[in-house]
């Protein structure tokens, strides 16, 4: 089975970037097996530390490179990327000729309880993953608006159109990262 390293940009306890990128899981169940790398056990990137890589940088890393592929769940804060989810962006860019998120199939979702579902934060996302050289998927878009019962507590999306077209996305993204491929070679 594929693996898929998940970033959530959040560090909030009850995120519902977190419940989302759970509830995709639950989505891709059989196909793709989603490791989470809990961001906020990096330090604040400093060049300074560069030429000797704290262990926590140095470990995501290690992990985008040991996964098929890399799933990006955005929160939107002020118009943009939270704090955490830059940061780790930097970190995986770094040493210099180093750059992690180099060909790595990548897809990109968000959610907000607002209408317009984080689609700030994640054309700036975008748009820095195409700088990074990460192999960007590019639809279908997901700028998901989370109302609290969108989500239950088993992770099941509630709304029938809803999980079509995220059983869509989950369809295309699975490709992206060779899933299908694999399956029809085995
Ligand atoms: C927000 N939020 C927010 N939402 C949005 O749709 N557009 C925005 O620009 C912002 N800006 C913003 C700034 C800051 C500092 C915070 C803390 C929040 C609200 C945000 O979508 C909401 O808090 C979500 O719950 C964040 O996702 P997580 O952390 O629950 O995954």
């Amino acid at each position: 089975m594929k693996k898929v390293l998940v970033l959530v940009g959040s560090n909030r306890r009850e995120s519902i970037n977190l419940k989302f990128a759970q509830a995709l899981e639950k989505l891709a169940e059989g196909r793709l097996e989603f490791e989470y790398f809990d961001l906020s056990t990096l330090p604040m990137y400093n060049d300074d530390d560069a030429a000797d890589y704290p262990a926590a940088a140095q470990h995501l890393k290690d992990r985008i490179g040991a996964n098929d592929g890399l799933l990006i769940v955005t929160p939107e804060h002020n118009r943009s990327i939270p704090a955490i989810l830059k940061n780790a962006l930097d970190w995986g860019s770094r040493p210099w000729g180093m750059n992690s998120w180099t060909g790595r199939p990548t897809a990109v979702v968000g959610a907000s309880p607002g209408a317009m579902g984080a689609i700030a934060a994640q054309i700036h996302l975008r748009s820095i993953l195409v700088s990074l050289g990460a192999t960007l998927m590019t639809s279908p878009e997901v700028y998901l608006q989370l109302k609290p019962d969108l989500i239950d507590g088993n992770r099941d999306i509630t709304n029938e159109d809803t999980r079509a077209f995220l059983a869509g996305f989950v369809d295309r993204f699975s490709a992206w990262v060779g899933a299908d491929a694999e399956r029809a070679a085995a």
